[in-house]
């Protein structure tokens, strides 16, 4: 087998369903099969429900409506010899052996030698699922361990056996990082694999360490969050995000499979409280509640949580701990605090750190794959030897002799040492064997972060800088809060065009931010306007204007490659690139009307531009127009890279990349595919509709007003819009130019941004991060 073209997936459950529908964002068409329930006339009802109830699931595991087409149901007793036409398959039911293998066995007389069978099991050791098959299935077997949910969760565990083909490891490996945009880690067969092996234990510590030391939940959280790096969700408040009732399974699973000396047997506590929380159906999100719930009796919304001595709810206090503000970022001061909030982050910190270290080579080969396990697994900032080095390993050690905590050999070999270093500009991490070893990022994949590491930007202010990315691009990087675009980027934005223009080939637009931006800075605006700085802002429209349209015709190719939100100005700045390079996951949309304005720098003109010009809609000037009035008037953001070229936010020709890691150099590339023979693109003209467009617009507006479903704000904004995407006031004939819009858009915008109504909205999307509407 050379290429996985299609897959099959047994087990329409959870995970099934949601594997067999990230497949189909891959394009690949996918055979969805469950077992016949009893009684059912419908023999495939389990994988069609499934289907049917992922069309409605939020967040969507469809990146399209074209993908979940994709998928075709079928059941095990009908449909198994058709899996002979899949390159890969898929198991993901039940977690039970017998199962599992006694499902092998048929698959054994009926799939295709050659192609690949994988296991999405979270415990059972490979060695048990393949015993009494083949050699031929064997060799094609392998766990592909992938996360809930899994269209979003970017880590897929990967499990050889000692007969596992290498060659059909890479063929399936190399699909999941380029098609499904996974990163993959390698992970030995041993119980738990890396991440849940060690984010099990860190939860369990997290727990009996909280109960000891009679802290709160939301002190325990608010302490093993955030100031971690960790998601504030902590531990209590990713346990009710997991399940509670999982954890005694999972827990019993790794106990039965660990060695007697292994550390999580003594953590392993029985915990009374958490099986009567599971026994009155208390289970987390999904159940009655968790450790947090939101008390609905008598019509209320009462933020509760559980009190860890009396098991009984109580209202959610706010942890104050003034020990996280005095450490700041300081995390030595943090878990070397006096308070019980400080022995306590030291006591789960010191022994979920010291387990990771006792993880090589039993559980990984080195170090770098633990850490992305936890980065991309449980979404910490950095993984367990990444804090380590950021503590100081000599300062770690040190204080787990103290504590009288175990100390691992790896933490031993480390002494007088960091974990990961950069030698002549290439990543390194340190063994087992207290040597460096290369850790170079496979082809195809350049990050930023690295560059930044061994560079110095050629430009930078407060908001952006410039770096050179080798072959003759320069990337241009956002690094205000949230990269909110701000004056100090269209300043920026006005130098890197003439460095380009002068010495290098192409500019590439890309951060790695968790969005690219979320558009222009509000906070700024709302300040200007509140003392009456109206030439400021007007300054500010009209000069974001000018650079994204010098941008637009600078004489060199301009990429921009976006991934996460890319909103307003930052959606702008898209429409103004040769080419975009997107992130699959990328949620891209003007936004404007939402606070009560429209887009100003530009973006109405390049929709038009690109409604007009696609071929796509009916002759005339109306309708290119109204599909923009009804995309800008919304504020529709794109759920994926795929619906944001329905949406024509990007262009048929633009590139969409599955793997975040990869996006750079794919931008990058394609800039320099851009450079032989590169032309800017020529001005057009566009026909609008004219007052009687603008006329129609409002009245649909109207209408939309009288159903309730628009404000009365909303009519004063979308008929500023009307008049902007139909050219002006007067009855048209004449086609009009770019600039004559842009024109238009900068006075309407001037006009919304001093009417209250705006004003109001934008102060209340600033105070309590919800919009307002009026
Ligand atoms: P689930 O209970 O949601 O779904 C299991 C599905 O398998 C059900 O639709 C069931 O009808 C079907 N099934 C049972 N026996 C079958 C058989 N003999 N042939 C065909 N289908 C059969 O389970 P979930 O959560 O999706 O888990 C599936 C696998 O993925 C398990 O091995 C689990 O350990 C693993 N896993 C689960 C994760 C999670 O977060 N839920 C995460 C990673 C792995």
């Amino acid at each position: 087998m050379e290429a996985i073209k299609q897959a099959t997936v047994i087990g329409s459950g959870v995970m099934g369903a949601g594997i067999a529908a990230h497949f189909a964002n891959a394009g690949i068409p996918v055979l969805l099969l469950d077992i016949v329930p009893a009684g059912e006339a419908n023999r495939n009802a389990l994988a069609e429900g499934a289907i049917a109830r992922m069309l409605k699931t939020e967040p969507a595991p469809f990146m399209s409506a074209r993908a979940a087409k994709l998928v075709t149901a079928g059941n095990i007793e009908d449909d198994l010899t058709k899996v002979a036409g899949s390159d890969w398959i898929v198991e993901a039911i039940v977690e039970r052996l017998d199962l599992k293998q006694s499902l092998y066995a048929k698959l054994d007389a009926v799939r295709k030698p050659g192609t690949a069978i994988s296991s999405n099991t979270s415990t059972i050791p490979l060695a048990l699922l393949t015993e009494g098959r083949s050699e031929s299935f064997q060799r094609d077997f392998l766990i592909t361990h992938f996360f809930n949910p899994p269209r979003y969760m970017r880590l897929l565990e990967i499990v050889t056996g000692p007969k596992t083909d290498p060659a059909l490891t890479r063929v399936v490996a190399d699909f999941a990082d380029l098609k499904l945009g996974k990163s993959v880690v390698h992970c030995k067969d041993s119980p738990g694999f890396i991440a849940n092996r060690l984010g099990v234990y860190w939860l369990q510590v997290g727990v009996v360490e909280a109960i000891d030391a009679g802290l709160t939940i939301e002190e325990a959280d608010a302490v093993i969050g955030k100031p971690l790096g960790v998601p504030k969700t902590g531990v209590f408040g990713l346990i009710d995000l997991v399940g509670l009732d999982l954890m005694p399974h999972i827990n019993a699973s790794l106990s039965k499979a660990l060695p007697a000396g292994d550390a999580f047997h003594a953590a392993n506590r029985d915990l009374p409280l958490i099986k009567n929380m599971i026994a009155g159906g208390y289970t987390g999100r999904k159940g009655k509640g968790g450790f947090y719930r939101l008390n609905r009796a008598g019509g209320g919304k009462l933020k509760e949580s559980i009190d860890l001595v009396t098991g009984e709810y109580r209202p959610e206090r706010k942890a104050e701990l003034p020990e996280i503000a005095a450490a700041g970022k300081n995390l030595r001061a943090l878990l070397s605090g006096p308070t019980k909030i400080g022995r306590y982050a030291w006591r789960v910190v010191a022994q979920t750190l010291a387990y990771a270290a006792g993880l090589v080579p039993e559980a990984a080969e080195e170090i770098a794959a633990i850490d992305e396990a936890m980065r991309l697994g449980y979404n910490w900032k950095s993984g367990p030897f990444e804090l380590i080095d950021a503590l100081g390993t000599d300062w770690f050690v040190a204080h787990l002799e103290q504590a009288k905590l175990p100390v691992p050999p790896l933490l031993r070999a480390a002494l007088g040492k960091t974990f990961y270093r950069y030698a002549d500009g290439v990543r390194q991490y340190l063994g087992l064997d207290g040597d460096y070893h290369e850790l170079r990022r496979p082809a195809g994949v350049l990050l930023l972060e690295d560059v930044k590491r061994v560079s110095v930007p050629l430009l930078k202010n407060g908001s952006a800088a410039v770096w050179d990315i080798g072959d003759g691009v320069l990337c241009f990087e956002f690094t205000s809060k949230s990269n909110s675009l701000d004056e100090a980027i269209i300043t920026l934005l006005g130098k890197t065009i003439p460095l380009v223009k002068a010495k290098y080939k192409a500019l590439v637009i890309y951060n790695e931010g968790t969005n690219f931006s979320v558009g222009a800075n509000l906070g700024l605006a709302l300040f200007a306007a509140n003392i009456a700085a109206w030439s400021e802002i007007d300054k500010l429209i009209a000069g974001g204007q000018q650079a994204y349209k010098a941008l637009k015709y600078a004489p060199f190719p301009v990429v921009s490659a976006p991934a996460g939100m890319a909103l307003g100005g930052g959606c702008e700045i898209l429409l103004h690139s040769d080419a975009i390079q997107a992130h699959a996951e990328s949620y891209i949309g003007l936004v404007e009307c939402g606070v009560g304005l429209l887009p100003g720098w530009g973006g109405c003109w390049e929709m038009l531009a690109r409604w007009s010009m696609s071929g796509a809609l009916p002759h005339g000037p109306m309708p290119a127009a109204s599909k923009v009035f009804e995309t800008v008037s919304t504020a529709t953001v794109s759920k994926s890279a795929a619906q944001a070229k329905e949406l024509l936010f990007l262009r048929a020709s633009d590139g969409i990349t599955m793997n975040r890691y990869r996006l750079l150099a794919d931008a990058k590339a394609r800039a320099l595919q851009l450079v032989e023979g590169y032309v800017p693109p020529k001005p057009v003209e566009l026909r609008l509709p004219g007052a009687a467009g603008r006329l129609a617009f409002s009245s649909a507006a109207e209408s939309f007003h009288r159903r309730g479903l628009a404000t009365v704000h909303d009519l004063v904004v979308s008929d500023e819009l009307a008049g902007v995407l139909s050219g002006g006031p007067a009855d048209i004939v004449d086609p009009v130019n770019e600039d004559q819009i842009r024109e238009l858009e900068r006075e309407a915008f001037m006009r919304l941004m001093k009417s209250g109504g705006t004003l109001a909205r934008i102060e209340h999307l600033l105070v309590t991060g919800k919009p307002l509407r009026n």
